[in-house]
């Protein structure tokens, strides 16, 4: 099996090694997040030899709620599909991300749900935002993008949907993950889309808690799953109800 290899910048892996160190004291996140921009760069860009995570420049078509790109294509990342899938069936007229990065997943849901969809972005990290708009200016003109930290407060404007991709799982202080999940939660008036590594959590107890068991479904591939938190009532497929952390695979 290949490896994607991550080209780290020596700041970057000093500033990891001492934030590791102090990190192995008085716990926190994953990461520290204004030092994170370097490893996530580097993710990219190795990423990007592997999988396509630009739609604009793809021969792409949305088919009963998936999404096909030609087959000479470079493979789409099956947890970029499955986000975007998950979103785009929902039928959303507005939608956040909450840790959004350099945005990958908004310029995504700009080609896919048009120009007539409300969207907007949020990450902790100015820096990101900034990177944002480097790689997806064309997007980035359309997308109002802001500094927030979603274990403080919730979105400052609630949409219909809200989602975050791979942010939850980093964030390992256990008031602040909870206190996260609370805000997102109250930022969406329809449904809230989580895409995580979900050994990192006990998500299905903490969202049945958070939701009730009636709230909470998947999505799923095949090659990735989705959590959805519907409030606005029950859902039909594409979307299952979760009913166990076995679907969490
Ligand atoms: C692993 S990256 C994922 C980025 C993006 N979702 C993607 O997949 O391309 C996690 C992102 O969450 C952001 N983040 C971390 N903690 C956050 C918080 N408390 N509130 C908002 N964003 C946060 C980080 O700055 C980073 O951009």
């Amino acid at each position: 099996m290949e490896f994607i290899k991550l080209r780290l910048p020596p700041r970057f892996l000093l500033k990891h090694a001492l934030f590791r160190v102090r990190k192995a004291f008085r716990g926190g996140d994953d990461y520290d997040w204004s030092n994170y921009p370097d490893h996530y760069r580097a993710e990219v860009r190795a990423g990007r030899k592997w999988y396509n995570e630009d739609l604009h420049s793809t021969d792409w078509k949305l088919q009963d709620g998936r999404i096909f790109i030609a087959a000479d294509e470079t493979p789409l990342h099956p947890t970029h599909r499955n986000v975007w899938e998950a979103v785009v069936n929902l039928t959303p007229s507005s939608v956040s991300e909450v840790g959004m990065g350099g945005g990958r997943f908004l310029a995504g849901l700009r080609e896919l749900l048009g120009p007539g969809v409300e969207l907007r972005g949020y990450d902790v990290e100015a820096k990101q935002l900034e990177l944002f708009h480097e790689l997806y200016p064309a997007a980035a003109a359309t997308i109002p993008s802001s500094v927030l930290d979603i274990t403080l407060s919730p979105l400052p404007k609630m949409t219909e949907v809200v989602f975050a991709s791979t942010v939850l799982m980093h964030i390992r202080r256990p008031d602040a993950y909870r206190q996260a999940l609370r805000n997102l939660m109250r930022s969406a008036s329809r449904a809230v889309v989580l895409m995580d590594n979900y050994t990192t959590h006990d998500y299905l107890a903490d969202l049945t808690s958070e939701a009730g068991p009636d709230a909470l479904y998947v999505y799923d591939t095949g090659r990735a799953v989705s959590i959805v938190v519907s409030l606005g009532g029950a859902l039909d497929l594409p979307y299952k109800p979760l009913t166990s952390a076995s679907q969490l695979r």
